[in-house]
């Protein structure tokens, strides 16, 4: 193939070299195009636009592959701790036991909040949802840590990361101690990330908590499925404001907030609000069928299709597997399960969605195992955005060890009124 695509304007013609990935994808690079033909590209959504070359995630979303730094993720999942894919998602490579080792207690390290911040939490409403307490906080971080730009960081990040991914574990389990009334309860330095994780939240004075190792095992499983997903919103989100060099604790607090939207990260808390009305209502599936297919509804089948993916989710896939071993594990017979194996079953043979490609992705079963270890419906999403930490922060520091990066600053088409003279305002 050329290594130009060339673009006919009038009698003119431009040369744009053609970028090629690792995997053979392509890419026509614009970056001289306005300099040149005086033209800007147009794509709202930005669906058809590459916003970097990036060395951390693939994904074919026409065959299902999902790869961080090259490994499957189904591989990591079988394998690796989430402890261990945030080293290999922040530095490249998987850690030593000794790199493991001192990532490990650099979390331990960094797992407490400074106490001023545990007064913040008296100053959110009672019933705030748990997202924006989490966005708050990490922001926050910056008044109590603010020499953190891009300069510091470029030599020794993994303070820093493991402040986040520590603290971020710290603060939602805080968060949801508050929202129920229960005192919290403070890290321990003798726990894994998500045995702490799972003891904060659930060990109580009145009922010490039983660390069961199989819900450790599948929650560390969620965390590694959701810890990157190249330039999804959030991502984007975090690379665009990171870019104008933001302190990182305000820069990831951006992509807490953009994750938590329901076309987002929030479409794990939507799905099981979905599927409890569905069981609510007697489990009619078909008639929730027909109204996500209803153009004059808004109304989407949540967890259900994907920008990049035109086939199933391969992190649907594998959650949807570790939703069977967990309930069957822990004992649990949940109706949502019923109704969401038949919503998948009666969608993905229905003309409107296999037409239109959709298919389940990563929300439409998490939600299923978060309920089965006790996580309420309003934390799901925070697990969401403790799994995607390592992702933020990787994406964040390639995008700032980038030669020469700049500023994110899209362009647009002006189609409002042409020049319009002042008028003061006239009598009403
Ligand atoms: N239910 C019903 N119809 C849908 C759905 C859905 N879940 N998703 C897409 N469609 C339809 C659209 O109406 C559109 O139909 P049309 O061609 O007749 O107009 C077509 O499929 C294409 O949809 P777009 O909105 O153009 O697709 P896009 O790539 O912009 O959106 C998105 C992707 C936002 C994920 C969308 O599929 C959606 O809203 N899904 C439900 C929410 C959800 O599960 N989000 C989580 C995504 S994963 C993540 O972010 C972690």
């Amino acid at each position: 193939m050329s290594k130009f695509a060339e673009l006919k304007l009038g009698k003119q013609t431009y040369k744009l070299p053609i970028i090629t990935g690792t995997e053979g994808e392509k890419a026509i690079d614009i970056t001289n195009l306005r300099a040149e033909s005086g033209l800007i590209t147009f794509d709202p959504g930005f669906g058809n636009t590459g916003s970097c070359t990036s060395k951390i995630t693939y994904i074919d979303g026409n065959k299902g592959i999902l790869r961080y730094r090259g490994i499957p993720v189904d591989e990591l999942a079988e394998k690796s701790t989430f402890v261990e894919t945030a080293h290999l998602l922040i530095h490249n490579k998987l850690p030593s036991k000794c790199q493991l080792n001192s990532f490990s207690q650099l979390l331990t390290k960094h797992s407490l909040m400074h106490e001023d911040m545990r007064h913040f939490f008296d100053g959110f409403p009672r019933g705030s949802h748990p997202m924006y307490i989490l966005s708050t906080m990490i922001n926050a971080l910056s008044a109590f840590y603010p020499n953190v730009d891009a300069e510091s960081l470029k030599g020794d990040i993994d303070e820093t990361a493991a402040r986040l991914i520590s603290i971020v574990r710290t603060f939602a389990a805080f968060a949801y101690k508050k929202s129920i009334g229960e005192p919290i309860v403070y890290p321990r330095h003798d726990l894994s990330y998500c045995a702490n994780f799972l003891n904060m939240m659930f060990d109580s004075p009145v009922k010490p908590y039983e660390i069961d190792p199989e819900i450790v095992k599948a929650l560390d499983r969620l965390l590694i499925i959701h810890a990157d997903h190249e330039q999804n919103c959030s991502t984007s989100a975090v690379r665009v404001i990171g870019s104008a060099q933001v302190n990182i604790y305000s820069t990831i607090s951006a992509g807490i907030n953009a994750l938590s939207g329901p076309l987002h990260g929030g479409a794990n808390q939507a799905v099981i609000s979905m599927l409890e009305g569905i069981v609510k209502r007697g489990g009619n599936v078909d008639k929730v069928i027909e109204k996500a297919k209803d153009k004059k509804n808004p109304f989407r089948l949540m967890g259900f299709g994907h920008r990049i993916y035109k086939t199933v989710d391969p992190r649907a896939k594998i959650i949807k597997q570790s939703c069977h071993d967990i309930l069957e594990k822990l004992n649990i017979n949940d109706p949502l399960l019923d109704v969401a194996m038949e919503l998948e079953e009666k969608a993905t043979n229905d003309e409107y969605f296999l037409s239109r490609n959709l298919y389940p992705n990563v929300d439409f079963y998490s939600g299923i195992i978060y309920r089965a270890i006790g996580i309420p419906s309003n934390m799901m999403t925070v697990m969401f955005a403790l799994g995607r930490l390592p992702g933020w922060i990787s994406q964040w520091k390639e995008m700032i060890s980038t030669k020469g990066a700049k500023i994110a600053r899209p362009r647009q088409i002006y189609k409002g009124r042409a020049l319009t003279k002042y008028q003061a305002p006239q009598d009403c």
